[in-house]
């Protein structure tokens, strides 16, 4: 089984797609730990249900991204991961992360990359007024939302779209695609 870190800020709906796809057999893989930055984030009692163990690194403790990432890492190589998913993880990475985990750090990013890279992806493509955008799940490198495309799923914008309703169809398929493109990748770059 692949050993995964997960890392997540927020809901944690794409830790819970990646636990269900794990019991379901669909994902052999094991969860070791995961981490999350935010003191009141949603995640956590997901991974309690799920019996994964959890550990809070909040950002505002660290001086520097680095610093921030270094600990990160720390935790992972203590629990033995091999693999790093950030599911929804709201905060910039750095090489010291990325460099940790050559070709197995692996993001979700809610729209069809390169389009709509940064932070309010769902708003920037209801903004700009595209008919189709979806999610996208790719390897991580030092330029934001830029490393190789792994997997991506389209979905409509329909003509009474909020962000709210949009992100509700984009998560559907992100629940889809990202225990299949963790399957993928552990094939091409193990
Ligand atoms: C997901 O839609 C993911 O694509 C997005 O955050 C959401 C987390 O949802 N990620 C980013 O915007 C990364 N910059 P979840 O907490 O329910 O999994």
């Amino acid at each position: 089984p692949l050993k995964l870190g997960i890392m997540a800020s927020g809901n944690g709906s794409n830790f819970e797609a990646v636990a269900e796809a794990i019991a379901s057999g669909e994902l052999n893989a094991k969860t070791q730990v995961l981490i999350y930055n935010n003191p009141d984030a949603k995640v956590v009692a997901r991974a309690e249900r799920w019996g994964v163990p959890s550990l809070l690194l909040n950002h505002r403790d660290y001086q520097k991204r680095e610093d921030l990432d270094a600990k990160i890492v720390e935790t992972f190589q203590q629990f033995g991961v091999e693999w790093v998913i950030m599911a929804g993880w709201m905060r910039i990475v750095t090489p010291v992360l990325i460099d940790a985990f050559p070709n197995r750090l692996i993001n979700i990013h809610p729209s069809l990359l390169p389009s709509f890279r940064g932070v309010r992806a769902i708003e920037q493509a209801l903004a700009t007024g595209v008919k189709i955008t979806g999610c996208t799940v790719h390897l991580v490198v030092p330029e934001v939302d830029s490393g190789p495309i792994l997997m991506q799923a389209a979905v409509p914008i329909l003509p009474n779209d909020t962000s709210e309703t949009l992100h509700a169809r984009i998560q559907v398929q992100e629940h889809r695609i990202l225990p299949r493109a963790i399957a993928l990748a552990a094939k091409i770059y193990k």
